[in-house]
């Protein structure tokens, strides 16, 4: 029997539909913060709590109160893109679009909230909704925000049109990369592009530095570990017969494990070091920390999985198409406990791939009933387990 009732179906896609046509920025989220705060109230033993500003925690109190604390995380924040999607329920916010789903996260966890008002779990469960998930700093302020410091165990997961509604993706280990990102500006001297002689040209060191940073990956990683060293933004010049007097580059850097991560950024300082030295420019490297790869563990991933074999049946669960090279700063709780992150499957039968950040982006709405099913059933599982392990 499905533990939603119609009530709350339609109260569900009534939220959804509201959080998808007024989406907000990260770090701007306050009409869909008021929303999701009276969708909390509505629970008459919810402690409802505003953290780093936009975002909120409730504590939806268990059977016992002594049992160790477990958290469902979902994310509210939209990016700046135009919608095309023609849905009846498309931003009304010109350039802001729900184009990742957060709109559903947010939904299905309010959902959660209702299944643990009504029938509460072992031990008190944490209703976390983040903002600022975009720009990879919702996580860390809502961790600053002390709500979370009795939390022993975390799940999440994000919608994926790769997979179809019921269908889940739930495995230990490496689940989305470490995202940082490097700038590194160089300084020579500018000259007459005539008299190269005369001067010290940051440009050819800059296509020197971009070439090697180019073989981080390919000579010094493991084949079969995953990195990526992405240069984006390239700025030097304003004329063709002028040599500029400095060069910058920025770029990305993904990696699956902290030692790979940091053998990405050490290689970054030790290669501009030699390509300064060569051509006679300085070059200053600042990296900039990001988010951590998602590390999904072992025992809270074993009962994500049985979440989603009772919920969704032994067949929902399907293997990741690839290692996600994405970011998510999820992996900011698991540096504070463990926890297991999901692809939930966001795809109506027949429908085509569409992929998150996309101006067509949408998820199909079964799928907030699905992952409100599988958060809440995973949290009840971890509760029990950790009540019995005390
Ligand atoms: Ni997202």
């Amino acid at each position: 029997m499905s533990p939603f009732s119609d009530e709350l179906t339609q109260r569900l896609i009534t939220l959804r539909r509201y959080l998808h046509r007024y989406p907000e920025l990260s770090e701007q989220e306050e009409q869909t913060a008021n929303r999701l705060e009276a969708e909390l109230n509505v629970l008459e033993n919810a402690e409802v709590q505003r953290v780093a500003e936009t975002g909120l925690v409730a504590r939806i109190p268990g059977r016992d109160r002594t049992t160790p604390v477990v958290a469902i995380r979902g994310d509210i924040d939209a990016l700046p893109i135009q919608e095309d999607t023609g849905l009846s329920y498309a931003s009304e916010n010109p350039g802001v679009m729900h184009a990742c789903g957060h709109d559903i996260h947010a939904t299905w966890t309010i959902g959660a909230a209702h299944l643990l008002a009504n029938e509460p779990a072992a031990g008190d469960v944490l209703i976390v909704l983040q903002p600022a998930e975009e720009v990879g700093r919702g996580a860390r302020a809502v961790l600053e925000s002390g709500a979370l410091d009795d939390a022993a165990m975390i799940f999440g997961g994000h919608v994926d049109r790769r997979y179809e509604v019921g269908q889940v993706v739930v495995q230990p280990g490496p689940f989305a990369a470490a995202t940082d990102t490097f700038e590194v500006q160089i300084n020579g001297h500018g000259g007459h592009g005539a008299r190269p002689q005369e001067a010290r040209d940051p440009i050819i060191a800059a296509a020197a530095l971009i070439n090697s940073l180019h073989h981080i990956v390919s000579r010094t990683l493991d084949p079969a570990d995953a990195g990526v060293v992405t240069i984006g933004h390239l700025n030097a010049g304003s004329a063709p017969n002028v040599i500029p007097d400095s060069a910058f580059l920025a770029g990305t850097l993904r990696a699956i494990s902290t030692e790979t991560r940091d053998r990405l950024c050490d290689e970054i300082n030790k290669r501009a070091d030699a390509v300064a030295k060569m051509y006679d420019v300085s070059a200053h490297v600042e990296l900039k920390d990001g988010t951590p790869p998602i590390l999904n563990d072992e025992t809270a991933a074993q009962f994500a999985r049985a979440a989603c074999e009772a919920e969704l049946g032994a067949d929902a669960i399907v293997p990741l198409h690839a290692l996600n090279m994405g970011g998510e700063d999820f992996a900011c709780y698991l540096e504070h406990m463990p926890g297991c992150f999901m692809r939930i499957g966001a795809r109506e039968p027949g429908g085509q791939f569409i992929p998150g950040h996309s101006p067509h982006f949408y998820a199909d709405e079964g799928t907030i009933f699905a992952g409100a099913a599988v958060l809440t059933s995973a949290g009840r599982i971890a509760s029990e387990a950790l009540s019995n392990n005390r």
